[in-house]
């Protein structure tokens, strides 16, 4: 059971969380942390930080029931034909949960990251979403 149905007496998780000015800020430190990790770095030599840091900024917004509407590509096209294997897979899902548990309450942070969780088989073009 990872949905629950939205409420109209309950905040979306995007609400609940602290809004854009919370996911903003969890976009950047996240960022920096995958960017500092030696082994996912070089995934992201040449590609426009900012405009990465944008697009995800809406998708997370997006996945957390906020305002904003995804208009990145598929994620399955956008990391398809990279390489990206299951390890580095973990270690930048390992980067997400650090920067959420320094952030959110534990609650919140298991439900963020079984809502990104959902993609999980289009990153790595496997099916599964086991890790
Ligand atoms: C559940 C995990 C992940 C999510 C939700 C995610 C989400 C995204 C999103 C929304 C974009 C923007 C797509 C666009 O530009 O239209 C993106 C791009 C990208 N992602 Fe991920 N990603 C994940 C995992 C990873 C991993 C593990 C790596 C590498 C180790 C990675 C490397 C990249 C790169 C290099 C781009 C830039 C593509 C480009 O602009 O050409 N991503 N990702």
């Amino acid at each position: 059971m990872t949905d629950t149905p939205n409420r109209a007496d309950r905040p979306t998780l995007y609400e609940r969380i602290g809004g854009e000015q919370a996911v903003d800020s969890l976009v950047d430190v996240f960022y920096d942390r995958v960017l500092a990790d030696e082994q996912l770095r070089p995934f992201f030599a040449g590609v426009s930080m900012d405009s990465l840091r944008s697009m995800q900024r809406e998708f997370f917004c997006a996945a957390l029931d906020g305002p904003a509407h995804y208009t990145g590509r598929p994620l399955s096209e956008a990391h398809h034909g990279r390489g990206i294997e299951t390890r580095h897979l973990r270690r930048f899902l390992d980067h997400l949960l650090d920067t959420l548990e320094e952030r959110l309450a534990e609650d919140d942070v298991l439900e963020v990251i079984s809502r990104v969780n959902r993609y999980v088989g289009e990153i790595t073009g496997r099916s599964d979403s086991s890790g």
